[in-house]
């Protein structure tokens, strides 16, 4: 992670940008691929966290699947080297176009989110005389406690079939010859960082299985992902709890040794491996109420004006007395502000600032809204930081 030893490195590159620290991705996906090995579980990286093409890549290279939600992202998937058999689609609104697609690349699975799209994927799997492998997402109506705009599993939200929509499912199925039901898919919801969520939607899930589909042969779950990371201090939880998190679906789920355990994972991967650092541009506000203006703006990193987020911000270029301070970008909204009364250092023009765990969820939703430059990245091992 960013300390203050890399600045003299870090200097030389034009703000703002993504940092990504590769040895702490390499490491976090070391202790994923750990703790899943132990317990016989897959797991798909959630491209949607981050789409950079050098981090799909070492997650591709250590075997990981992963879980698209569009046809560019299935495409991206294989052009980094993820095997087409371990890329699953899911999202309620595939089109015909996404869907023919990832029949022609012989993915894995599609999650299946409505009984009109079943009735598609099996029309066109029809066409090319294929079998396409087909997973219900389930509904399971299990709240994640966590933001509104992030939470996926609840009645209101539009993912997943209701009990009635699988009823029906259940009746037509046996006329769609193109397609394999292989098992069920469940995402409830993102940054849970409470274990028990997941105890609970195991049991739901088991619960579901057995009244849905008594007599099921079924060869694959997903589980999702949703696993949260530590904002609040990065430094001292760098890698999630995955042996937690994967232990409670062990401890929870009924399982077959003939059905494969799969989980779908973003944040939890790729989060705190980036940092989106950029430049103080002014001060000012009375000495009450001061703001450092810097260089990157909500268009760099969206999620604290879009859902509230608190990411935690260093001073890397400052060791001064502490002052509070409201961090914010140069956007012309309000809502770009990415921290309110905060403390830090003493904080000056030309000063290097980091939002810390900005890997997931930073660089894929930036946008050039203002007519703003795409944000740069530099990666950890492109720099030297030998004193
Ligand atoms: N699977 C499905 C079906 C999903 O919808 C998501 C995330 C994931 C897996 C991965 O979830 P994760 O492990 O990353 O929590 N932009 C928001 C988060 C949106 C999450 C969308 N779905 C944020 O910045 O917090």
């Amino acid at each position: 992670m960013l300390n203050h030893n890399k600045i003299e490195a870090l200097e030389q590159f034009p703000t703002p940008f993504y940092f990504y620290d590769i040895n702490l991705l390499r490491d976090t996906l070391d202790e994923l691929k750990k703790q899943s090995d132990r317990f016989g579980f897959t797991v798909h990286y959630a491209i949607k966290a981050n789409a950079n093409h050098r981090i799909l890549n070492e997650i591709a290279s250590l075997g990981f699947g992963a879980d698209c939600v569009s046809g560019n992202e299935v495409k991206l998937a294989i052009e980094c080297g993820f095997n087409p058999q371990k890329i699953v689609f899911a999202g309620v609104g595939k089109t015909n176009t996404e869907i023919e697609f990832s029949l022609d690349k012989n993915i894995f699975c599609f999650h299946c989110e409505s009984v009109q799209e079943l009735e598609v994927i099996n029309q066109l799997a029809k066409q090319r005389l294929i079998i396409a492998k087909v997973a219900l997402r389930l509904n399971p109506d299990v709240k994640a406690n966590t933001h509104a705009h992030i939470t996926t599993g609840l009645t209101e939200n539009k993912f997943g079939l209701s009990i009635e929509e699988v009823l029906e499912a259940k009746r037509i199925l046996p006329d769609l010859e193109n397609i394999a039901l292989i098992g069920l898919h469940f995402h409830i919801g993102s940054q849970i960082t409470n274990l028990e969520v997941f105890k609970e939607l195991s049991l739901k899930a088991n619960q579901m299985e057995t009244e849905l589909f008594p007599d099921s042969k079924f060869t694959y779950i997903n589980l999702g992902g949703g696993l949260g990371i530590d904002y609040a201090n990065p430094q001292r939880n760098p890698i999630p709890d995955f042996k937690g998190y994967l232990s409670t679906f062990k401890d929870n789920l009924n399982n077959t040794p003939e059905r494969n355990v799969h989980f779908e994972l973003g944040r939890s991967i790729v989060g705190q491996c980036g940092s989106l650092v950029t430049k103080v541009t002014f001060i000012k506000g009375p000495s009450t109420h001061q703001f450092a203006i810097v260089d990157a703006g909500m268009n760099d990193l969206i999620r604290p004006a879009l859902y509230d987020a608190s990411h935690r911000i260093i001073n890397l270029t400052s060791n001064g007395e502490i002052s509070k301070y409201d961090v914010v970008g140069p956007v012309c909204e309000s809502a770009d502000c990415f921290a309110k009364s905060i403390e830090l250092p003493h904080v000056q023009r030309g000063d290097l600032l980091a939002i810390l765990s900005s890997g997931a969820y930073g660089e894929v939703m930036s946008s050039r809204y203002n007519m703003r430059e795409i944000t740069g990245v530099v990666y950890s091992d492109e720099i030297n930081t030998e004193k």
